[in-house]
């Protein structure tokens, strides 16, 4: 009689710890995450998904949607992953305009949601738990240190920037923007006389410097600017059919840090490389460890920063291996 109960006992806890996780969570601690991201633009972007995939697969189930440049499907994967009931969202927003709703919705549905890489523009920032990514500002502030630094014991009048900006209405363009404005301000020789728009896109920005070279006078101008690597590539293949000496008569700073924009640092092509650390896989699995874990007393900061750097003719021989 008492082993009948001991076993009707046993059945009974058993089913209860079975009931009480959710449908779709696995048995054990891990989670079920669901993770947006918005393209699949640049080297830089595909190690920044691998990152984060790799890091959360290793305890979790993650769902991976990617939006492919598109903010409507990207809203889309969303609503699937509050349909799904998943545990936590990872989003990695292509805009910074247009979230509202849809983080509304995951709020009511008590999702917690993780921004990373671009900020996301919303009134009520409890929408999201935390946002972990660079500072793009100080991005902006270390390439321009780098121009004022390059032309600080060079005699010329004026100094004119060409800026190839990244894709509009993303903070991490309008914060590079802002941050090298800040910086060159320091100098009254420095001006941003002409703006395009690259995407962050190789071709998109190779097109855009082929046009500015037909239509104005490159030769005019002593800086590019460009907020990403893939554009400033792009705009060095537009260069090549020109008489401008990459490095040279034009001095070049960019931003990421891919292999191929280290390869053309070296080959003395392009004169700054402003570190953009895609590595945010670690970070957003301790956020969410942290954030599950509900230790005593323990809130998230609203920004995580990763650290990072710029390399130049300064430092070629300590560049670490970028595998990306
Ligand atoms: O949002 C980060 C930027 O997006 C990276 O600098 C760029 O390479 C990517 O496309």
């Amino acid at each position: 009689m008492k082993k009948r109960n001991l076993l009707l006992m046993l059945i009974f806890l058993f089913t209860l710890t079975a009931c009480s996780t959710k449908d779709n969570k696995t048995q054990d601690n891990s989670l079920v995450i669901g993770f947006s991201q918005s393209g699949i633009e640049s080297s830089w972007r595909k190690y920044h998904t691998q990152s984060i995939r790799s890091e959360l697969t290793e305890k979790n189930q993650v769902l991976y949607r990617n939006g492919y440049m598109d903010q409507d499907k990207q809203i889309q994967d969303i609503r699937t992953f509050i349909a799904y009931k998943v545990d936590a969202i990872i989003l990695s927003p292509l805009k910074e305009d247009g979230w509202q709703t849809v983080l509304q919705e995951a709020k009511k549905a008590k999702i917690p949601v993780f921004v990373v890489d671009r900020h996301i523009n919303v009134s009520d920032t409890d929408l999201f738990v935390t946002h972990i990514g660079p500072n793009f500002k100080a991005q902006g502030n270390r390439a321009g240190l780098f121009v004022k630094n390059y032309f600080a014991d060079k005699k010329q009048k004026q100094i004119n920037v060409l800026e190839l900006k990244g894709l509009e209405n993303t903070s991490v363009s309008s914060s590079r923007a802002e941050g090298f404005k800040e910086t060159i301000a320091q100098d009254k020789r420095i001006k941003i006389a002409d703006e395009l728009t690259g995407d962050f896109i190789r071709a998109k920005g190779k097109e855009e410097i082929q046009k500015y070279i037909k239509e104005k006078d490159i030769s005019d101008i002593d800086v590019l600017y460009s907020h990403n690597d893939e554009m400033t590539l792009g705009a060095l293949e537009a260069l090549k059919n020109t008489s401008i000496n990459p490095g040279k008569d034009l001095v070049i700073v960019t931003i990421d840090g891919q292999e191929e924009a280290i390869e053309q640092l070296k080959k003395g092509n392009i004169n700054c490389v402003v570190e953009n650390n895609p590595d945010a896989g670690w970070f957003v699995a301790n956020a969410l460890d942290k954030y599950f874990a509900k230790e005593k007393n323990y809130t998230l900061p609203k920004e995580i920063y990763m650290s990072e750097t710029v390399f130049s003719e300064n430092n070629l021989s300590s560049i670490p291996t970028r595998n990306y």
